[in-house]
């Protein structure tokens, strides 16, 4: 089978885990006798420097003839005084607006080996596996007018959702849980929020129609209180689109570092956009030591929910654990003990598993 993939690998560490992915995947590709074509092209601060704008109509039209798309990061100081529209981070905004991504699945589940990684206690995060969903093309994010106002004395950004917005990335909740454990907890701040009131009714009007799932409702405060004491008690998460960026990110401490975790944006067709949930990491770019472990698992991703290639995805999975088991750690996981390797050292010890069952070590 031959899949046509578009690499974004954007900016700081972007390029160096994309380097990463494509060497896994063509393991995976000779092991299981698939062609995967990478084509390249340019997002964020790379395409700002070469072409004047953050997302180049090029890359969108490479994008939406592609079988799956997969990205790196973008953003760095260099870009951070330009205006917004300009901002490297543009780019990625746009891409999953234009591609309309709603569905930002971001899956934590911590490994075994990596359980004390974590600053938070072993017994506290040990058998958690959690399932964000976070809306992904609208809310607070998209919503117009966002401006300044009154000499620059004032400032406006919209909190827009339209009921159909909604409706389509809640009923992707239930419909994850059925595959999971059946709990859907909706968090929102519907003691303050119109937009989250309205997100509430629409949750239990879409829970009538799975009688099976259970469902619940949290505050966003206290459900980021609840993540990291008793994160055993979530399965899948769903939230609105900043409610989710912020939440993702805390709950990468669960798994050790920020550079584990991967994520899928996706629309009800399957055309998707994969990528860590992790930023460029302008303080180590270029020193060869990001972890690629969160690239990777957006690859195998890739495999799984674009491809339908379940077996390739759960052995990247399977290599990724082994490698971790191994001792083989990236500095932001090297509290954990173990070896502490680079960047290509860490990919070349998951291509071995793959290919030889094992790590040799
Ligand atoms: P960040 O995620 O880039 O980094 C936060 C911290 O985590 C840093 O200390 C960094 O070194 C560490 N880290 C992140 N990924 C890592 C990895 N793979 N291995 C080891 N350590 C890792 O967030 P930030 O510093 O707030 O943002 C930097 C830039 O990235 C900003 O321009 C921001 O807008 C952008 N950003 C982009 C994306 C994206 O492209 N999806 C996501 C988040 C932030
Ligand atoms: C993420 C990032 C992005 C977001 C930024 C870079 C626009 O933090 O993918 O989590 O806020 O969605
Ligand atoms: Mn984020």
């Amino acid at each position: 089978m031959n899949k046509q993939i578009i690499l974004l690998p954007g900016d700081g560490v972007g390029k160096e885990i994309m380097e990463s992915a494509k060497v896994v995947l063509n393991a995976v590709a000779s092991e299981f006798g698939h062609r995967f074509t990478f084509h390249q092209h340019a997002i964020g601060g790379e395409a700002i420097d070469a072409y004047d704008t953050p997302l180049p109509e090029d890359t969108v039209k490479a994008c939406k003839g592609a079988d799956a798309i997969l990205l790196g990061a973008v953003g760095g100081p260099k870009w951070d005084a330009l205006p917004a529209a300009k901002r490297p981070e543009k780019g990625l905004l746009g891409i999953r607006k234009q591609l309309g991504l709603f569905a930002n699945l971001r899956p934590i589940k911590g490994f075994n080996s990596m359980l004390h990684a974590s600053p938070l206690k072993e017994e506290v995060i040990a058998g958690s596996d959690i399932l964000i969903i976070r809306e992904l093309t609208s809310g607070l994010y998209f919503g117009e007018p966002r401006e300044r106002r009154e000499n620059g004395n004032a400032v406006v950004d919209t909190l827009y959702y339209h009921r159909s917005e909604m409706e389509r990335i809640i009923e992707k909740a239930f419909e994850s849980a059925r595959l999971r454990d059946n709990h859907v907890t909706s968090v929102d701040k519907a003691n303050v929020l119109e937009s989250s009131r309205m997100w509430r009714e629409i949750v239990e009007e879409t829970g009538k129609k799975y009688p099976d799932v259970k469902v619940d409702h949290m505050l966003v405060d206290a459900a980021a209180m609840k993540l990291i004491t008793q994160p055993n008690y979530f399965d899948v998460i769903v939230t609105e689109n900043l409610f989710g960026d912020i939440l993702s990110d805390e709950a990468s401490v669960l798994t050790g570092s920020l550079g584990m975790l991967p994520s899928a944006s996706l629309r009800s067709d399957g055309l998707g956009l994969y990528e860590p949930v992790h930023g460029s990491a302008p303080d180590i770019a270029g020193l060869g030591i990001a972890n690629p472990v969160g690239m990777i698992l957006s690859a195998a991703m890739m495999l799984r929910y674009s491809f339908q290639m379940e077996e390739e995805a759960a052995e990247i999975e399977r290599a990724v654990n082994d490698c971790l088991d191994q001792g083989y750690h990236t500095a932001d996981l090297s509290s954990n003990g173990g070896m502490k390797v680079g960047t290509k050292e860490m990919t070349a010890a998951i291509v071995d598993s793959l290919t030889t069952k094992s790590v040799s070590n």
